[in-house]
C-alpha cells in the first residue's frame, strides 16, 4: 500500500476516463514516487465524455503536472491541448498530457511501451523480424507505428472486421511508409504457409478477456513462432496457456501497461522510473 504525503508543495498527476474504477496506474505510479521520495500524487479522475473540456481546464486552473488520458477520452483530448508529439500527431490520439507553465502537450506512449516491455522484459529484439498481428484497433495502430520504427522485416495483419484491416494497411503504407505488409481475411488467418517465418506473435484484441473467450490462431501455427505477445492482462489468455506449454517465451498486457506509465512518469518528473517498484506493486495486486 503507498504511503504518499500529501503536503501544500505535492505535485499532481492523474488519469482522466470514464469509467475509472479499475484503473491500475494510480497503483503504480504512486509506489514508483514513494520509492523515490519524490513530492508528487497521482489520483484517478472519473470524466463524462461531455467534461473533458472542462476536465482540460481544471489542469490549467490547478496546475496539475501531468495527466494520463484513457478510455474513451484519447481522440477527443486532442483537441483541447496545446502540442502534440509526432507520434500523437500520426496516431491522433494522446495517452499523456504534460502541463509546462500552463502549456498543454500531449504525447502517446502506449506504442514506445510496448517495445520496451519487449526488449526489456522479453528479451525480444524486433529489428528484421517478421511479425503476425491480430486486431486493427487503436493498440495495433500505436503498435504497428512503434514496431516499424524499430526496423522490422514484415507486418502480417488479420482482423474480424476486413474493413478495418484495410484502413490500418492503408495508414501504415501512406502515413508510415512501410510497404511490406499484408492483411489476411479473419477466415484465412491459420492458413498455414503464412505461418513458416513468422518470429511474433501478437495479439491486440479484447478476445482472451473472458474465460470462454476462444484460441483465434491454432496451435500448430503458435508452435512455429519464437514469442507471444498478448496485450491482455487481466488473466492468463488461452493464447499465453497455449505458448506456455508450448514453451515459446510470452508475456501479458501488464508488461506493456507498466512500460507506458513508466514513460509518463519519465515525461512528468525528469527522473528514470522505477520499473521493477512499479511491478511489484501492480503483480502483488493482481494475480495472472
Ligand atoms: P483498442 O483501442 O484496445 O485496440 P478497439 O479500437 O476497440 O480497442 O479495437 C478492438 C480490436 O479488437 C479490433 O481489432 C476488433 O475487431 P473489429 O475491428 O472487427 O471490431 C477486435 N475484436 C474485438 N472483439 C473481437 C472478437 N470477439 N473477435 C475478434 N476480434 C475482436
Amino acid at each position: 500500500m503507498s504511503k504518499v504525503k500529501i503536503k501544500g508543495t505535492t505535485k499532481i498527476t492523474g488519469v482522466f476516463g470514464y469509467p475509472i474504477i479499475h484503473s491500475l496506474s494510480p497503483v503504480f505510479q504512486n509506489s514508483a514516487f514513494e520509492y523515490l521520495n519524490l513530492d508528487f500524487v497521482y489520483i484517478p479522475l472519473e470524466v463524462k465524455p461531455k467534461d473533458l473540456k472542462k476536465a482540460v481546464d481544471a489542469i490549467r486552473i490547478f496546475n496539475w503536472v501531468g495527466i494520463n488520458v484513457t478510455i474513451p477520452h484519447k481522440k477527443e483530448v486532442i483537441k483541447f491541448i496545446d502540442e502534440l508529439d509526432e507520434t500523437s500527431k500520426i496516431l491522433g490520439v494522446v495517452n499523456t498530457i504534460h502541463n509546462v507553465n500552463g502549456k498543454l502537450k500531449g504525447y502517446t506512449t502506449d506504442g514506445e511501451g510496448f517495445i520496451r516491455s519487449l526488449k526489456e522484459d522479453g528479451k525480444f529484439n524486433p529489428k528484421n523480424k517478421n511479425i503476425f498481428i491480430i486486431g486493427a484497433g487503436g493498440s495495433s495502430y500505436a503498435i504497428c507505428g512503434a514496431l516499424i520504427n524499430e526496423k522490422i522485416n514484415s507486418i502480417f495483419i488479420t482482423n474480424r472486421t476486413f474493413e478495418n484491416a484495410i484502413k490500418l494497411r492503408e495508414h501504415i503504407v501512406t502515413k508510415l511508409n512501410f510497404k511490406n505488409i499484408k492483411i489476411i481475411e479473419f477466415e484465412k488467418r491459420n492458413e498455414q504457409t503464412i505461418w513458416e517465418n513468422i518470429d511474433l506473435l501478437i495479439n491486440t484484441t479484447s478476445v482472451g478477456m473472458k474465460e470462454n473467450d476462444p484460441l483465434l490462431i491454432k496451435k500448430e501455427n503458435i508452435e512455429k513462432v519464437r514469442f507471444v505477445y498478448d496485450i491482455v492482462y487481466n488473466r492468463k489468455t488461452e493464447l499465453l496457456k497455449t505458448a506456455e506449454k508450448l514453451k515459446i517465451p510470452y508475456l501479458n498486457g501488464l508488461s506493456m501497461l507498466v512500460y507506458q506509465g513508466a514513460i509518463s512518469f519519465e515525461i512528468w518528473t525528469g527522473r528514470k522510473a522505477p520499473i521493477d517498484i512499479m511491478k511489484k506493486s501492480i503483480y502483488e495486486k493482481i494475480e495472472t
